[in-house]
């Protein structure tokens, strides 16, 4: 295959690892990462990177010119909690960000454009439970209202000009090989390299704070699902609902707890409390597994096994559990 692809926000939790899955699919050199920073994640040596601040429309349109893709894969956003500490930069970056893809699109004709939305488009009012695809949606954060805002301007682009744009509502992201950055759900993460190092964690969130989560392999499995998906099997085009599993920080300890028996939680619990509390316990994604055939493949005990067993190493130890 010789299409380009461009990802935008590379360097992130989720681009850095989606950048190493779609090299393995469209070989290295087809894969443009871009971002505002540089990382120095091996996989960004392995093929084209290029500085890109996705507010500077001339650099974008000369990368476009450049390079082509016939995809484009857009990330680059601040995510809850720093958009709550920034809000006019969160809602600059996250929605002119957008606009500016979502423009290039029709100008420069691009294929197909992915782009992620979050269970942060739901609000205080959302039924928490079992959360449908369509319901209330009020949401009290920067990050929340920038992510409906996009999801409605999607849907808006696709009907009215055509563009082929599909989007994914994730809950929480946990992987090992890459770091979040600013996030509510970020807890899920460190808690892991906790357990391994000082055997202590504590949470900035409540024991009881059910969240839903998604395992980094089932998060990139959905992402090349659904950008691969024929596009008559895509009949939403604002964002899809999409879950993996849910628990509380005390669910997650608990089970940490079973591999590795002297870990302790404790709790301090901060602003990001309030961020947590105003999000659904629980999602239902009826629709992605219907229209496209998603099925997530890890639960808890499953992650949590493969978390640790791939973190160790980093850390100079070996678990067999
Ligand atoms: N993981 C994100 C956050 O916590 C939610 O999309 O901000």
């Amino acid at each position: 295959m010789s299409e380009n692809i461009l990802v935008i926000g590379a360097c992130g939790q989720l681009g850095t690892e989606l950048v190493e899955e779609l090299r393995k699919i469209y070989g290295d050199s087809h894969v443009i990462a871009s971002d505002i920073r540089q990382s120095d994640d091996e996989v960004f040596k392995n093929g084209p990177f290029e500085t890109l601040d996705i507010l500077d429309k001339n650099n974008f349109s000369a990368l476009l010119q450049k390079y082509k893709p016939s995809q484009v894969y857009h990330l680059a956003a601040l995510l809850s909690a720093t958009a709550e500490a920034k809000p006019k930069l969160g809602w600059t970056l996250n929605m002119d960000g957008l606009f500016n893809v979502l423009d290039a699109a029709v100008d420069f004709k691009i294929g197909k454009i992915y782009w992620p939305s979050s269970i942060a488009v739901f609000g205080p009012n959302t039924p928490m439970n079992d959360t449908p695809q369509n319901c209330v949606m009020d949401p009290n954060t920067v990050y929340g209202i920038s992510k409906l805002a996009g999801e409605r301007y999607c849907e808006y682009y696709f009907q009215k000009r055509g563009v082929d744009v599909r989007s994914l509502r994730y809950p929480g992201l946990i992987g090992y090989k890459s770091a979040p950055g600013g996030g509510t759900t970020d807890y899920a993460v460190s808690i892991y390299h906790d357990a391994l190092t000082t055997k202590k964690h504590e949470c900035f969130l409540g024991p009881q704070t059910q969240l839903p989560m998604l395992y980094m392999p089932d998060a990139l499995k959905a992402t090349l699902d659904i950008m691969h998906a024929p596009a008559e099997k895509i009949k939403i085009r604002s964002s899809y609902n999409l879950a993996g599993m849910s628990f509380s920080p005390e669910e997650i300890a608990a089970n940490i707890k079973s591999f590795i028996p002297d870990f302790e939680i404790s709790y301090k619990v901060d602003h990001r409390q309030a961020i947590a509390d105003s999000w659904p316990n629980s999602i239902n994604d009826t629709e992605a597994r219907n229209d496209w055939g998603w099925a997530p493949s890890y639960d808890l005990n499953s992650m949590s096994k493969d978390m640790l067993v791939n973190l160790a190493p980093r850390y100079g130890q070996s678990l067999s559990i």
